[in-house]
């Protein structure tokens, strides 16, 4: 499928713009751009540009853990078994196999960078998630995994003489010659726009939960990545596969907080809103379910309770073991008088983690030369239609140390010929968008998502929701925009715009995805990707 919209967001002159060169450009501040950056040779300039602060990403927020065979109970075969059996035929084994039989060695490496996972007798504690047939998740902080491991990382990467961050500095166009990457166009309140020039470049932009109204994602989560890869000439593809988190909290006026998974490993139950444990009635797997069947059940129960959530109820656990297993998570309940060992804990689904993203072979190498991706940003097959939990972190790690290697290796293939490059930059239009109300249009589109494209869809809606983006797309993506609020929304109309074509094509519900007027898997006509390509011909 392609469409056609401007190559570049914004006019730029190249007299007009400062210039800055290095050999590896890396968009994306979270785990996967840092493992990346970490891994490339150190005799190699590296440009880490982030969107908002370091401590905003995914990665940094994530509670749960990594998923890791660690224990002599465990096996890969086990862990690959687990991916399969989540995502179904859609998951790629090799990249599942050669991922899983990665994390031992990329958890030694993060503690040896001196992340303090945490221990039960001097061994890793393990926590048991959903569709995990084993203890196999390692986590710091009891539930603020992220932040530790992240704290190492930065740190590490803060004292690498050849990597430079750039922190909030937006990202709003790759630059291609003759088909392939050359850098990026990135702009901040301080320098405004720059064009930085890159032997190799590589896309670490995380999600884009931020398209849907409830979510878990911090508000740099809008899809950036996608856009600017697609714009480039990336195909993406798996569009319609948004992992819906079963447990965020649910409180007028709170954030949507995520509340983690391991919950219930712990033994948490989910009840309703007349106290009744209803997960046993949908899995035998009762909580520990997959996610897609969680998040589902969940659903239905809200709609026969007439209720707009459940509960997480903790309350027959010990106090104590409650308290320090999820400090974090305690505190914020705190905040809004809930004492999670007392009271029960209101939650809902949310969006949470985008399954789809920009295609990347075995090396994380994009359709486009000289681009790369790693993370959530990226479609590695790792997910298949539904990422097992505690996976992500992993695939971080593992994917962005692969990536690091190979940029090092491609780098010293290119010729610094930069000063020669002509820029290909054709605006097709000068609409200016001063006028529109961008907020009350992303608001509207969140919300759009997530009445007719959230945990169940079906034909009618998404025909609804396809109406209303392609004619907020008409008015939207030919403007031209000065700061990043207006990027940002034309980015997300574009993503969600695949989204949304992607589900409605897909007519068969396959793990993340459930189609209620097309509720079986259908193997015989959508056992493949749905892809989406720009055509050339639209610049
Ligand atoms: C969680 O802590 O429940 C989230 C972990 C994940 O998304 O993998």
């Amino acid at each position: 499928m392609s469409e056609t919209s401007p190559r570049y967001l914004v006019p730029f002159h190249p007299k007009r713009v400062p210039h800055f060169f290095t050999d590896v450009l890396i968009i994306g501040g979270g785990l996967a751009g840092l493992r990346t950056a970490l891994e490339v040779d150190p005799g190699l300039s590296v440009l880490v540009i982030c969107k908002g602060r370091l401590d905003q990403s995914n990665s940094y927020q994530a509670q749960g853990g990594v998923a890791a065979v660690l224990s002599p109970e465990d096996s890969f075969e086990q862990h690959v078994d687990d991916t399969l059996d989540a995502g179904g035929s859609l998951v790629d084994r090799e990249v599942a196999e050669r991922v899983i039989r990665r994390a031992p060695e990329e958890i030694e490496r993060l503690i040896s960078w001196g992340t303090e996972f945490d221990r039960v007798d001097d061994r890793l504690a393990l926590a048991r998630e959903g569709a995990h047939s084993c203890n196999r998740v390692a986590h710091a902080l009891g539930d603020a995994t992220g932040k530790e491991i992240m704290r190492a990382v930065i740190a590490r990467a803060g004292n690498r003489p050849n990597i430079q961050i750039w922190a909030e500095t937006f990202t709003i166009d790759l630059l291609t010659h003759e088909g392939a990457c050359r850098g990026a166009l990135v702009w901040n309140g301080r320098h405004g726009k720059t064009a930085v020039w890159a032997k190799q470049t590589v896309l670490c932009t995380g999600g884009s939960g931020q398209i849907y109204r409830e979510t878990t994602n911090p508000s740099v989560a809008t899809g950036d990545g996608m856009a600017i890869a697609y714009r480039a000439g990336a195909e993406l593809r798996d569009m319609e596969f948004m992992q819906f988190h079963p447990t965020v909290l649910y409180i007028a006026g709170s954030s949507r907080n995520l509340i983690t998974e391991a919950m219930r490993g712990e033994g948490a139950y989910l009840v309703d809103r007349t106290g009744n444990r209803f997960m046993p009635e949908y899995d035998q797997r009762a909580e520990l379910a997959p996610r897609d069947i969680v998040s589902r059940a969940i659903v239905t129960q809200m709609e026969k309770t007439r209720h707009p959530n459940v509960y997480l109820d903790l309350t027959h656990l010990d106090p104590q073991r409650v308290r320090s297993r999820f400090p974090g998570i305690a505190a914020f309940c705190a905040k809004f008088e809930l004492d999670i060992t007392r009271d029960r804990i209101p939650v809902r689904p949310g969006a949470h983690y985008m399954i789809g993203g920009v295609t990347v072979d075995a090396e994380g190498r994009t359709t486009v030369p000289g681009l790369f991706a790693a993370g959530e940003v990226s479609s590695s097959g790792l997910h298949g239609a539904n990422r097992l939990a505690s996976n992500s972190l992993l695939e971080a790690m593992v994917c962005g140390a692969i990536v690091g290697r190979c940029v090092s290796r491609d780098a010293d293939k290119i010729v610094d010929d930069f000063h020669a490059l002509p820029l290909e930059n054709r605006p097709t239009s000068v609409v200016n968008g001063q006028p529109l109300d961008l907020d009350d249009i992303r608001n509207s589109l969140k919300s759009l998502t997530w009445r007719l494209a959230g945990v169940r869809r079906d034909g009618e809606g998404l025909a609804e929701a396809a109406q209303n983006i392609n004619h907020w797309c008409r008015y939207v993506l030919d403007c031209q925009f000065d700061d990043p609020t207006g990027w940002e929304l034309q980015n997300m109309l574009l993503i969600a715009r695949f989204m949304i074509e992607a589900a409605a094509v897909r007519t068969e519900t396959r793990g993340v995805h459930v189609r209620t007027d097309f509720p079986r898997t259908d193997d015989s006509r959508w056992n493949h990707h749905i892809t989406f390509r720009r055509d050339p011909a639209g610049a």
